[in-house]
Order: structure tokens, then C-alpha cells, then sequence
């Protein structure tokens, strides 16, 4: 059971808060570097409750700060992208990408000296890796590692990356990440395992819907096996993970190649930037097929595009889908009626969308009545209160932070296996013969 106090804590994530504070000894996963020109605007950034602007120098370097000026606070975001640094419109300080202040021209020269040192805006790193930055906003002064994800170790132009902003908090969100009975239903409560050919992947999910599970702490975070019979003498897996401090690994893609890590960075307590890296050789042939059932036949429900709003300047502006809350996220009524959509909700990051924000912007813990089939969802909670309240009581850093290979061999995917493994060795006989990137050094 998650109690009132619990769900504070878990939910919580501004500067100073119990969660707030693991999610700072991280790295960050902040905006695609597509996102910001050489000298171009700056934008407005919320990460973690707290406003920010990026903008990208003459250079080319990434700066990432509080968006009020440390003079007099106006906001950073107006100001001027100019010759290495970013220039306020107010009294025209400037300042560079780490937040060192290079010009007060409203001084008198003899003046500025030591102002300007006092002035220094707060700026937290940035590196670029995967096509993305990546902000570091804890108080270390040497940032730890980026963590050693395999998809990390793909050369950059193999990855492909999406954003898509929900609005609701992180914790709900990710949760359907790591909640794997819901795709005979949310997703899948529609098909008959009769009209679908014998090796489609998600045969055996919906022949059975209410499979068996191991769950189990990892170095990493938090690991489940949901099984199920397949057939004489075999079992078919779905594992998937979650990783310390917001991502998860889902089973939606064949074991042996599939590199993923999806991300549920909050930007606030309400809002959250999902985040998913694939290793774009990885995708199978099959799971690139629209769905179809054995006759050819579409399934409904399953397409995998996502229409957006328009990109705009405010704080919440970004990667906003068209479908919301305010049009009930595109329901048909009619083809839910008539079974051709179980959710009658098309797309099935809308489907999630779609329920997981319908809870609530923070959805109210004590009302939940959890069940065995939840039993991961409760474990990871714990798991990150426990290591949220070490930092905080004990000043012990949470895992991945320091010994970020921890990370490396977290894999999430399905497989089928002959009944003799257990379902640790069927994961490591899968993880060892597996397509894996080398190490990057
Ligand atoms: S408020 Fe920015 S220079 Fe004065
Ligand atoms: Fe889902």
C-alpha cells in the first residue's frame, strides 16, 4: 500500500524535495539538440519544477540556466543570442553557457570587476549524446557519467528519438511502463488469438491475459517476467525494467535486438517529457508492419502515429499531441461499441496517454486498490522511496549514479524459450547471445 506520506514523496520532484533530490544526482534527458540553432533563440525549458532557458552559442556549445537574469531577474529568455553568450535586454549583462558573466555594460568600468564575478547565473551542464541533451542539475562539482545504457553505445545516427509531453505526473505515467497486464485490454482487448497468425508476437498476450510474473530488485532498479504457456514444453517471456531514476525498457520488441530506453523526465509535478531512444537497426521487420490480423485484415487501434500541436514558446509548449483531454484524446464511441477498438482510442501511446491522464494530474495513491498483477508497480515504488530517503537520511547515492554499468546489461523484450530455464537463465541465455553494440570507451 502506498500511504499519503509515501505518495508525497514519490511524486514530488521540485528543488528540495525527497525525490526531487535522487532525481538531481542524474543525468538529465533535457530536449533534442535539433531543438536549438547556433546562435538562435533561446528556449524555455521546465525540468524538474524549475524554469530554465537553453539556447546554443556562436559556438555551438549548449548553455542550460535559470531563466532569470542574476540582476533583476528578468527573464533570460528574451535576451540576445550574441557573440559567445547570451545577452540580457534588460541592462545588457551577458553572459556564456556556464553562466560566468562576460560583460555589465551599465557599469562603470572600474566597477565591474568583482560584481561580475558575484554575478554568475546559475547554469547546470549539458552534453549532447544521442541526439539529445542532457542536463546535469545536481550539486557535484564533478557530474558523474552518462549512464551506460546500450543504446548509448550505438553511434548517434543509428539512434532514433521521439519526444511526446504528457500531462500528468511522472510516476502515473512511467507506471504504465512497468504494468504489464494491461496490453490484453488497453491494447489488445479486441483481438482474438484465432485471427492471428501462429508467430505474431502478441499471440500469446492475448491467448492468455492474465499471465504469471517473477519480479525481482536489480542493480539497476526493478525487473519483471511475465509468462505464460506457449505451447508443449514452452514458456514465452516478456521482461521489462525499470531503471533508476525515471526510465523503463518494455517488452514491445523481439529480446535478441532490441535496444531501448524510455524516459518519463518530469518537467514539473503535473508534467512529464516521455522520451524514448531505439536503435533504429534494431526494429524488426515485423514489428515495422502496420498490425494486421492472419487475413491481412488491419487491427484497429494499434497505429503508431502520433499528431502534434504545433511547437510553441511557453514553458509547456513542446512535443504537445493533438489529441487531449479537451476532445476525451479522440474517442470513438462507435468502434468501441463495436469491438473493433477495445479503448475506442487509436494509437497506442494515445491509449496510455489516455488513461494514464485521465487519473489525475497527480493521481491520489490512497484510492487505488492494488492487486497481485500489481505487485512490480509496488515493488518500484519502494524501491525508489528507499533509495530517495538513504540519500536524504544517509547521504547514500542511489544506484547508477556512481557505477553507472550497472545499467548495461538491462534489457527489456520477448522471447519464447523451452520450459527448463528458469527465468534468470533465460534472460542471461537471451542477453548472451544478443546483438550488442561494443562498449564505448
Ligand atoms: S535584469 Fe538582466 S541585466 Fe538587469
Ligand atoms: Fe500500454
Amino acid at each position: 500500500m502506498t500511504t499519503a506520506i509515501d505518495s508525497v514523496e514519490l511524486t514530488r520532484v521540485g528543488p528540495g524535495t525527497v525525490m526531487g533530490q535522487l532525481m538531481r544526482e542524474y543525468w538529465i534527458l533535457a530536449l533534442m539538440c535539433s531543438e536549438l540553432a547556433r546562435g538562435g533563440a533561446p528556449l524555455r525549458l521546465m525540468l524538474l519544477g524549475e524554469k530554465l532557458i537553453a539556447f546554443r552559442d556562436s559556438t555551438g556549445r549548449v548553455g542550460v540556466m535559470d531563466h532569470r537574469c542574476p540582476h533583476r531577474c528578468a527573464s533570460l529568455f528574451l535576451g540576445r543570442n550574441e557573440e559567445g553568450g547570451i545577452r540580457c535586454i534588460y541592462h545588457g549583462w551577458k553572459f556564456d553557457v556556464s553562466g560566468k558573466c562576460l560583460d555589465m555594460p551599465n557599469v562603470l568600468r572600474h566597477q565591474d570587476f568583482k560584481h561580475k564575478v558575484k554575478a554568475k547565473a546559475k547554469a547546470y551542464r549539458a552534453v549532447e549524446r544521442a541526439g539529445m541533451v542532457w542536463v546535469y542539475m545536481g550539486s557535484r562539482a564533478k557530474a558523474p557519467s552518462l549512464p551506460a545504457f546500450e543504446i548509448l553505445d550505438v553511434p548517434d545516427d543509428e539512434v532514433g528519438v521521439s519526444l511526446i509531453q504528457r500531462d500528468c505526473n511522472y510516476l502515473q505515467a512511467l507506471e504504465g511502463d512497468i504494468d504489464t497486464s494491461h496490453f490484453g485490454f488497453l491494447h489488445a482487448g479486441h483481438i482474438d488469438p484465432d485471427d492471428l497468425g501462429e508467430d505474431d508476437p502478441i499471440q500469446h498476450t492475448v491467448a492468455i491475459r492474465a499471465p504469471e510474473y517473477h519480479i525481482a530488485d536489480t542493480a539497476w532498479g526493478t525487473t519483471y517476467a511475465g509468462y505464460r504457456g506457449a505451447g508443449p514444453g514452452r514458456t514465452s517471456w516478456r521482461f521489462g525494467n525499470f531503471l533508476f531514476p525515471f526510465w523503463t525498457q518494455v517488452p514491445n520488441g523481439e529480446f535478441g535486438r532490441h535496444l531501448q530506453v524510455r524516459g518519463w523526465v518530469p518537467l514539473d509535478d503535473e508534467h512529464t517529457m516521455y522520451c524514448v531512444l531505439w536503435w533504429k537497426r534494431g526494429v524488426s521487420a515485423m514489428t515495422q508492419q502496420a498490425p494486421a490480423f492472419k487475413d491481412g485484415a488491419p487491427i484497429g487501434g494499434m497505429g503508431r502515429r502520433n499528431n502534434f500541436l504545433p511547437n510553441t514558446t511557453d514553458w509547456l509548449g513542446r512535443w504537445r499531441l493533438a489529441a487531449n483531454a479537451s476532445n476525451d484524446w479522440g474517442m470513438n464511441r462507435a468502434a468501441q461499441h463495436d469491438n473493433m477498438i477495445y479503448s475506442g482510442i487509436d494509437s497506442i501511446h494515445l491509449q496510455d496517454q489516455a488513461v494514464t491522464e485521465s487519473m489525475g494530474a497527480i493521481l491520489d495513491h490512497t484510492l487505488e486498490h492494488l492487486a497481485p498483477s500489481d505487485q512490480m508497480i509496488t515493488r518500484t515504488r519502494r524501491r525508489l522511496l528507499m533509495a530517495a530517503r538513504a540519500l536524504r537520511d544517509n547521504r547514500a547515492l542511489p544506484p547508477g549514479v556512481e557505477n553507472v554499468e550497472v545499467f548495461r546489461d538491462a534489457r527489456g523484450g520477448y522471447f519464447v524459450s523451452d520450459d527448463r530455464s528458469g527465468w534468470r537463465d533465460a534472460y542471461a541465455e537471451q542477453l548472451a547471445v544478443a546483438s550488442r553494440p561494443p562498449p564505448r570507451v
